[in-house]
C-alpha cells in the first residue's frame, strides 16, 4: 500500500519524506487553512504560490500532489483546475486536481452532476483528477466511469457517520464502526455500508469486478487500526495525517526491546565500533 501524507504543513511533509515512506500529498482547503494559521503564528509569511511550489518541489517527480478547486460549477471547477495545472504542473509534473465527487452546497441537487462532468473533460484534457469527498460505493463507481485517475474515499467521516446514525437509530452510544452493524441495522443503513473501512474493500470490489484503473486513496484516516485494515482489504494508497503516521512506528514492546539491548551491551562488543 502506497503512504501519502495528509497534510499542507511543510514541516510535517518534509520530515515524513525524510522517512522514506511517503509517496504523495493530499491537500484539502482545510489542511492548507491549518498550515497558513501555524505559519503565520509563527511570523513566516510566503505567498501562497510560493507555498505550493515548495509542496511540490518536496514531493517531486513521481509523487503525486493533490490539490483542490474551490469552485461548485462545471464551469469553475475546470476553470480552477485549468489554472492550478498551469501555475504548478511544471515545478515537478505533479499535479493532481481534486474535484468533490459532488460539489453541490445547496442541497437543490442544481450541481450534482457538476463533479462528474469536470472529471470527465479534466480527464479527456489529460489532467489527473482525485474524485473526493467520496462516502459510497455508487459514487465511486460514478467517477471511475466518469474518468477519475484516484478516487477518495472518506473513511474516518463515515465511521463518525455511522456512529452518529447509531446512535440515533439505534440508541447505541457505545456503537464501534470496526465491529459494524448486525443484519437489522445494515438493512436501515444508506447503502449497506458498516464502517468506513468496509466502504474501502466495497469500491476496490467494485474496480475489480470491471478492471477500472482508477485507484483508491483512502482518506479521513483517523488511527493506526484503520490503517491496518485499510491495508488488509487491499487499499491502493492511504493519505494518512502526520500524528496517525508517528504512530505506527510505536510499540511498548519494541521500545522495552530497545531499552534491554542497550542496557545489555558488553564494553567487548562496543569495542567493534571504534
Ligand atoms: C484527503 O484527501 C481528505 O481531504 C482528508 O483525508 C479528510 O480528512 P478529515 O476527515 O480528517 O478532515
Amino acid at each position: 500500500m502506497k503512504i501519502y501524507i495528509d497534510s499542507a504543513n511543510l514541516d510535517e511533509i518534509k520530515e515524513a519524506f525524510s522517512w522514506g515512506i511517503v509517496d504523495g500529498i493530499t491537500t484539502n482547503p482545510s489542511l492548507i487553512k491549518k498550515a497558513v494559521e501555524h505559519y503565520k503564528s509563527k511570523g513566516i509569511n510566503l505567498t501562497m504560490e510560493e507555498y505550493v511550489s515548495e509542496l511540490l518541489k518536496e514531493a517531486g517527480l513521481l509523487h503525486p500532489v493533490s490539490l483542490e478547486v474551490i469552485g461548485n460549477s462545471e464551469g469553475k471547477m475546470i476553470e480552477e483546475a485549468e489554472i492550478l495545472f498551469r501555475k504548478f504542473d511544471h515545478i515537478a509534473h505533479n499535479v493532481v486536481i481534486k474535484i468533490p465527487v459532488n460539489p453541490e452546497t445547496e442541497d437543490n441537487g442544481t450541481n450534482d452532476f457538476d463533479g462528474l462532468k469536470a472529471i470527465k473533460k479534466l480527464h479527456e484534457n489529460g489532467i489527473n483528477v482525485n474524485a473526493t469527498l467520496i462516502m459510497s460505493p455508487n459514487q465511486a463507481l460514478l467517477a471511475a466511469k466518469a474518468g477519475a485517475k484516484y478516487l477518495s474515499p472518506f473513511s474516518g467521516r463515515i465511521d463518525d457517520y455511522l456512529r452518529t446514525k447509531a446512535q440515533i437509530n439505534f440508541k447505541k452510544d457505545d456503537y464501534y464502526p470496526e465491529e459494524g452493524l448486525n443484519h437489522e441495522e445494515e438493512i436501515l443503513n444508506d447503502d449497506g455500508v458498516v464502517s468506513g473501512v468496509d466502504l474501502v474493500a466495497s469500491i476496490k470490489e467494485i474496480l475489480e469486478n470491471y478492471d477500472f484503473e482508477a485507484e483508491i486513496i483512502a482518506a479521513s484516516v483517523r488511527n493506526p487500526r484503520q490503517v491496518r485494515e485499510l491495508a488488509e482489504v487491499g487499499a491502493h494508497i492511504a493519505t494518512i495525517p502526520f500524528d496517525v503516521i508517528k504512530l505506527m512506528i510505536k510499540h511498548p514492546k519494541t521500545l522495552e526491546g530497545m531499552i534491554n539491548f542497550t542496557k545489555d551491551t558488553v564494553s567487548e562488543y562496543k569495542e567493534i565500533f571504534k
